[in-house]
């Protein structure tokens, strides 16, 4: 059984506290939307399908709660709590573009004099609960297609080697996984021979978690420090890297984890094919490129100390960005729930 980092049913929402992993499992409760930015902000959930997910969940057990009669403020409150939660964290755009489409819905449900508050309510809130289905689905299907093509580009049948970098599992996503979803589908084919994952520092994502995740999936894998990456390319036949989103612009530049920029180079390089696995909830049509996309920038105490315990020179200025954004140039291709797309074909994503 996949690890269950959402623990959600009407009114309840706890979620597995990824600070504590791989030591320590530890639910903690979401009561509403102020513990709901919490989390996110602390990164006790973190992976941009889940940001979205567990904040649009902490609305739906607040709203179970309220007993407000009146549409027009449900509808003003909702708009308020949800732009509050998208700025928890700035970069993943799933959360954003998971607020614009409630709004839309609360406007709707708003004006529509047939709809009785507690109508309101229960469509609002189912609307939600859907998202947690819908993410798994999106998800197999993202396994499927990035199994296939990643596949179809080996010669013959021989074995398939993955580099994956941060964490894209059940940890990241309601279920199932994205980059890791394509890696549980290969593993499915018994194609798959090795996954290579990086400890992904400074937060450690891939050390903690997808490293958690590919041992509990008995998935048969090595961790490898972040700068082993160019002489894993140079020394061991890796058959492709495939890497998560957090925010992909309408040409292509995806921004992810901290670290994909040089691995993408350095695939570059080897001749190694290099894949981003996002649902569509990940792609931001609205946005033209990637020098545009807001990168967070963390803590210094998250480069400094590891636990309670300081690693670096006190008085050294530090630079923690969360995020790079790489350039479509380097990237084979997008693999979406709907097909994998080469970077500057996403606008035919709609036609789907
Ligand atoms: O800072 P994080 O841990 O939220 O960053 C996560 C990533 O960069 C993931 O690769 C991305 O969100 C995709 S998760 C399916």
């Amino acid at each position: 059984m996949s690890l269950e980092s959402i623990k959600y049913t009407r009114g309840s929402l706890e979620i597995l506290d990824q600070l504590l992993l791989p030591l320590q499992t530890r639910y903690v409760k979401v009561k509403g939307v102020e513990d709901g930015w919490k989390v996110i902000n602390k990164m006790q959930v973190r992976g941009a399908p889940a940001i979205a997910i567990v904040g649009c969940l902490s609305l739906a057990v607040e709203l179970e709660r309220d007993n407000n009669s009146d549409k027009k403020i449900m509808r003003q409150e909702i708009e308020g709590k949800l732009n509050y939660l998208v700025s928890a964290r700035p970069t993943a755009v799933n959360i954003k573009l998971a607020a614009d489409e409630l709004i839309n819905l609360a406007n709707t449900l708003s004006a529509d004099e047939s709809v009785t508050p507690e109508d309101f309510k229960e469509r609002f809130i189912s609307r939600i609960e859907g998202m947690l289905i819908k993410d798994i689905e999106d998800n197999k299907a993202i396994g499927r297609y990035g199994c296939e093509a990643i596949l179809k580009t080996l010669e013959g049948d021989g074995p398939v080697r993955i580099l994956t970098h941060c964490n894209t599992g059940s940890l990241a996503t309601a279920g199932y996984g994205t980059a890791l979803g394509v890696i549980r589908s290969l593993q499915e084919t018994k194609r798959l021979d090795h996954v290579y994952c990086t400890e992904t520092r400074p937060y450690n994502q891939g050390a903690r978690l997808t490293a958690y995740e590919l041992v509990h999936e008995k998935i048969p894998s090595t961790l490898i420090v972040d700068s082993v990456v160019s002489a894993l390319m140079n020394t061991r036949r890796i058959s492709a890297v495939v890497v998560g989103a957090d925010r992909v612009a309408a040409n292509g530049d995806t921004a992810n984890k901290i670290g994909t920029y040089q691995i993408a180079i350095t695939a570059k390089h080897h001749g190694v094919p290099f894949y981003v696995a996002a649902p569509l909830t990940s792609i931001d049509m609205a946005l033209t490129s990637g020098d545009k996309i807001k990168i967070e920038e963390r803590p210094d105490r998250e480069m400094t100390h590891v636990g309670e315990h300081r690693i670096a020179a006190p008085g050294i200025n530090c630079w923690n960005p969360s995020f790079d954004v790489t350039p479509a140039a380097l990237i084979t291709g997008i693999i979406t729930e709907k097909g994998v797309f080469a970077p500057d074909k996403l606008s035919e994503i709609d036609s789907k």
